[in-house]
């Protein structure tokens, strides 16, 4: 998506370690009117799809899967990062986390996902792709199925499309970063 990757080359910045922050649009503060457009994308990749629900994960996924529901006219869950202790009918899974380097338990009631959802997820970023992995899981858990993932911006060198993929799920990012290396952006 050309206005991602536009935004991407101006503002976003490449840290140590294949790390690119979008601090400045996405991460930190936001900027809706993109974030808009970025949803609007998602709506036309998967029109037709018969997406009954979106999901994500707190924190950063919350933003776009909001603005796509919203353009849906859908629900929008967000599996939690922490188990609360009045949840009831829990779906859990782990997911380690490379860039935190730590694993942990991700959390969403049975209430909101349930067998014969069609389940669209909606996240900012795709790195390793184990946070994607452990909401197939969970979707899978419910009797649900997984019609699609979206990402904002795709690290393609940590291989995390081609892991998804494997499971049958279809993946649509909109913008692939090629690489990071010597800290210099270079997208597909
Ligand atoms: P994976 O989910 O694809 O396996 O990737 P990984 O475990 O490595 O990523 C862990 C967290 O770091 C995720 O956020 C992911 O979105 C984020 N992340 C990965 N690479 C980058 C990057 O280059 N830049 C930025 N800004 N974030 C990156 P999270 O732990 O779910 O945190 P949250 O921000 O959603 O709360």
């Amino acid at each position: 998506m050309q206005i991602l990757k536009e935004r991407i080359l101006k503002d976003g910045k490449c840290f140590p370690g294949g790390i690119l922050k979008v601090d400045s649009f996405i991460n930190h503060q936001m900027d809706p009117v993109l974030m808009e457009a970025m949803a609007e994308e998602f709506v036309k990749r998967f029109e037709g799809s018969g997406i009954n629900k979106i999901l994500t994960v707190e924190a950063s996924g919350i933003a776009p899967a909001i603005m796509v529901g919203y353009l849906m006219k859908l629900p929008v869950v967000f599996a939690k990062k922490n188990k609360p202790s009045t949840m009831e009918n829990m779906l859990v899974t782990e997911v380690f986390s490379f860039t935190k380097n730590k694993t942990y338990t991700v959390c969403a009631s049975k209430d909101y996902i349930s067998e014969g959802d069609k389940i669209l997820f909606i996240d900012d970023f795709l790195a390793n792709g184990n946070a994607g992995l452990g909401m197939i899981d969970l979707v899978k858990q419910a009797g649900a199925e997984m019609a699609g993932m979206g990402f904002l911006i795709e690290k393609e060198f940590q291989g995390g499309a081609v892991k998804l993929r494997n499971e049958g799920v279809r993946v649509e990012s909109l913008a692939v970063i090629e690489s990071l290396d010597n800290c210099t952006i270079t997208l597909k």
